[in-house]
């Protein structure tokens, strides 16, 4: 069945660094408003917005202490209000951050269980005693250390799968899923059209803790090990579900790891528990065995066949939203093109391809100019509670310093938090002020201002990328079209058809997407005859009876039938 959601283009803002419009270093809701413009030229028509609720930030806003407002750093409710109605006269829609595992340490439900640890409060966390004097099970927290944290002046302790400002609400607790189904519901009161829902597999817990095999150094397990052993979130998440998004057609888009992949129907088919969830099977690739200091290198092959599986996969069950980064990873172009294609060429074929596949896109601020890893001076220069803990496990491993801090800077969520690269002025444009975050210095080269000054720049390419995806001839055959995959078995070869199958399996439309990850250049037989080409980044690619693609050359072609 056709979804409203279906076709759409969306785009992630981190809000600490998009735009600061008031000189405090820090970007803000006026400064997103400011920026509409840009993104509907871009051609985006849905926008998630990291979160923007009040939070002591102790991991950037994924702690929130108060689900209802929004914090000063980023303006008021009214400048919220002022986002979503300028953005309505855009045709652009707004999803917010759902943080729904825990909540911040500062959140008046956990000051109030702290204060009466045997109270009504308690129960909306996990509070536990501890066996013989340890916590109540060896797990590891996502951030490094126990999950379980002393409350003070009693013998319990407190679950929580990330910080310990992060504590896990107890969604066994009737009382505490009334009040997060009130919450979500208000928001899509206000008109907000979805949620991106934060590490929400991580809601169902096996309450009774049992102790894993140690994996590491300290003794503990991580928790993931945990999640993965796991059953039964889903009664747990239909009923989210059912209770709010539901009743208001809402758009969900699910941030899962460790799901069971034979429950992928009951997660994104047509009656999901979300509309679709990201893949980020191409980034699982480089998950260490014990941390980003083991995290083993990818090379072209498996970075294909892992999308080439998921694109096959999911086509028969629902839609996945396609990503090349978001806020929690590093810069794509840094990550999965070779040295030699780390350019404007590179840059706009690992965009088509992305954007081409089945699925919802969700590009990520900077992208669309091709902004990369940054250069770290030094590891005083990260903010990332992630990247400090990720670089004291690999230094407790007994990696030298150097290693250490290369492996974290390659791997550092802050590569994809340095600031929007707006202009080649002071601060990349970003702010008046001091920026809170150092601004990658390659700005002065890569930046929205001159990209907006050349018709050849990776800027001018994703519109027209956008363009092509949306446009009323191939949108269809974009949305809805089949994933084919083709030319595997060619060295640094990624091309795919979509296609629409007609009457009598005659194919209605088809579209040959082909690019060449190699240096040098390749010729490829063609399958069918080609009707017109649709999109081509570089002016060395062309088609005859072959197909030629440059180094970094990719092509989108449609085929006659
Ligand atoms: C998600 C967020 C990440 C955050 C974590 C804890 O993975 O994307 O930024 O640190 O959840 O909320
Ligand atoms: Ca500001």
């Amino acid at each position: 069945m056709k979804k409203w959601w279906h076709g759409k283009v969306a785009y992630q803002i981190y809000p600490k660094s998009f735009y600061d419009t008031n000189g405090d270093g820090i970007g803000d809701l006026q400064g997103i408003i400011a920026k509409l413009d840009y993104l509907k030229e871009l051609g985006i028509n849905l926008i998630w917005i990291s979160p923007i609720y009040k939070s002591p930030f102790v991991d950037q806003g994924y702690d929130i202490s108060d689900y209802y407002g929004i914090a000063p750093e980023f303006g008021t409710m009214e400048d919220f209000d002022e986002l979503l109605a300028e953005a309505k006269k855009r045709g652009i829609q707004i999803v917010m951050d759902l943080v729904v595992n825990h909540c911040s340490d500062q959140h008046e439900w956990f000051q109030k269980a702290l204060a009466d640890p045997e109270g009504e409060y308690a129960d909306y966390f996990y509070f536990r005693e501890g066996k013989d004097g340890n916590p109540p099970s060896n797990y590891r927290s996502y951030f490094g250390g126990s999950c379980w944290e002393p409350v003070p002046g009693t013998n319990k302790y407190y679950f929580h799968a990330f910080a310990k400002e992060q504590p896990d609400l107890n969604w066994e607790n009737p009382k505490l899923k009334q009040e997060i189904y009130n919450m979500i519901n208000w928001w899509l009161e206000r008109g907000v059209a979805g949620f991106r829902i934060d590490a929400i597999i991580n809601i169902k817990k096996d309450v009774s803790f049992p102790n894993l095999e140690p994996d590491g150094p300290d003794g503990l397990a991580g928790y993931h090990r945990a999640v993965e052993q796991t059953h039964g979130v889903g009664s747990l998440l239909e009923d989210l579900k059912n209770n709010t998004f539901a009743k208001h057609d809402a758009f969900t888009v699910g941030e899962v790891f460790n799901m069971h992949e034979e429950e992928l129907p009951e997660f994104i088919g047509e009656d999901g528990h979300f509309s679709t969830i990201f893949d980020f099977s191409a980034h699982c690739l480089s998950e260490g065995e014990h941390g980003w200091y083991d995290a083993p290198g990818i090379t072209f092959e498996e970075w294909r066949d892992a999308i080439v599986n998921s694109q096959l996969e999911v086509q028969e069950i629902g839609f996945k939203a396609n990503i090349i980064e978001n806020h929690d990873e590093p810069r794509g172009v840094s990550r999965f093109l070779p040295e030699y294609a780390r350019n404007a060429a590179g840059t706009k074929m690992l965009g088509t391809v992305s954007v081409l596949l089945r699925g919802v896109p969700f590009l990520y601020q900077g992208q669309e100019i091709g902004m990369q890893n940054c250069e770290w001076g030094g590891s005083e220069e990260w903010d990332d509670i992630s990247t400090k803990d990720q670089y004291q496990t690999a230094r407790n491993a007994g990696v030298p310093e150097e290693e250490a801090f290369k492996a974290c800077a390659e791997m550092s969520r802050d590569n994809a938090r340095t600031p929007m690269q707006w202009s080649g002025g002071e601060n990349a444009g970003f702010t008046k002020g001091t920026p809170w975050m150092k601004v990658n210095p390659n700005y002065s080269e890569i930046n929205v201002e001159s990209q907006q000054g050349d018709a050849d720049s990776v800027l001018h390419y994703y519109q027209e990328l956008i363009a092509l995806r949306k446009s009323e001839e191939y949108k269809e055959v974009f949305t809805y079209g089949w994933f084919a995959p083709v030319y595997g078995d060619q060295e640094k070869i990624m091309a795919f058809y979509r296609y629409l199958d007609g009457e009598a399996k005659k194919p209605e439309k088809r579209v040959l997407v082909a690019a060449n990850f190699g240096e040098g250049p390749m010729e490829l037989p063609l399958e069918y005859k080609v009707k017109e080409t649709l999109l081509s980044n570089l002016p060395q690619n062309h088609v005859g009876e072959r197909l030629v693609l440059e180094g970094c050359g990719v092509m989108v072609l449609e085929c006659m039938e």
